[in-house]
């Protein structure tokens, strides 16, 4: 499976934050914000990515995250000329998706927690599988119900009058129907090609699945300053307690076979001295002990 960060749109609700730098620059805590749903791609196994940004802010993505290959991953880079929705990237990428299937995961989105996604893609075979998340506020989010066979029974986005109480977060499985699925659907009343009116496509044809994720899992999405003092709050709190960092793509990398042990101690010694480096230094040498130990 292929996946598509979609880290575009104008970022309108972070100005003046977001006049001179996309929002999915900005920082998390201690990282820029496409860190995090890049790292759970990774983490996930995934190796060949495709990331659609705003024409203007493509060389800052390509100066963070260059090709890939310093984390044995391929990045390729494509334009949206405006923000004309989420569904629009399968437009844009078609070229990229090519026969495979294909992910698509929203630059916003922080995910923290558990093994539903990796389990997730390991299992999918075709139609398309979302998640849902329990939240107070359904109606900011698209909202699906389900049944207990995890089939979705209705979809639709920030409804006035929510079905149920679960949230769609923005990572999403498809098969390669996706793209001509997407040429099908048309603008929404606000404009955008809805990634719900896709979505709603493969439940008319019964292969919209959902999974629920369990509640110790943590879904918070940056779309608001607050939104994103109160997540960069989270991640410090957990690193600090835990003395492991959330958003290391690096280490993903590493723990995913991606990168061998020399390659991932080379890509931290290119770095100035910093905590970041010093915190790769410091999963090298654990590295070292366990498997020296031949756990
Ligand atoms: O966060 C999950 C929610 O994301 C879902 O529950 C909704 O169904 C889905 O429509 C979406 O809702 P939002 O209103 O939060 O989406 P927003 O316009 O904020 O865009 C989400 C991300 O996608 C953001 O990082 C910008 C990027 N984006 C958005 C649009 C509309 C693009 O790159 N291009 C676009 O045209």
């Amino acid at each position: 499976m292929k996946a598509i960060i979609m880290a575009g749109g104008n970022g309108s609700r972070l100005y003046p934050l977001s006049k001179v730098s996309s929002k999915q620059l900005q920082a998390v805590y201690d990282k820029p914000m496409i860190y995090y749903p890049l790292t759970v791609l990774i983490a996930a196994g995934i190796r060949e990515f495709c990331i659609i940004t705003t024409p203007q802010d493509q060389y800052r993505f390509e100066q963070l995250l260059a090709d890939g290959t310093q984390w044995g991953i391929s990045i390729e880079y494509r334009t949206q000329a405006s923000p004309d929705g989420i569904g629009q990237a399968f437009l844009i990428a078609e070229s990229f998706v090519g026969s495979d299937n294909v992910a698509l995961m929203l630059g916003d989105n922080i995910f923290f927690g558990g093994d539903a996604f990796p389990r997730a893609m390991a299992e999918f075979r075709s139609g398309a599988t979302i998640f849902a998340y329990h939240v107070t506020n359904p109606g900011d989010y698209g909202v699906v119900e389900f049944d207990r066979e995890g089939r979705a029974v209705s979809i639709e986005e920030k409804p006035a009058a929510p079905r149920s109480h679960f949230a769609v977060p923005g990572l999403y499985l498809y098969d390669n129907r996706v793209v001509g699925m997407a040429r099908t659907i048309k603008p929404s009343a606000r404009g955008e090609l809805e990634i719900t009116d896709i979505n709603r496509a493969y439940m008319e044809s019964g292969e919209l699945y959902v999974r629920r994720l369990s509640r110790g899992f943590a879904w918070l999405d940056a779309g608001t300053s607050r939104a994103l003092q109160e997540a960069s709050a989270y991640i410090e709190t957990i690193e600090r307690r835990q003395g492991v960092k959330l958003g290391c793509p690096e280490e993903a990398a590493l723990v995913r076979g991606f990168l061998d042990l020399d390659q991932f101690c080379a890509v931290a010694a290119a770095m100035p001295a910093c905590d970041y480096r010093a915190y790769l230094e410091g999963v090298a040498t654990e590295t070292r002990r366990i498997r020296g130990a031949g756990h």
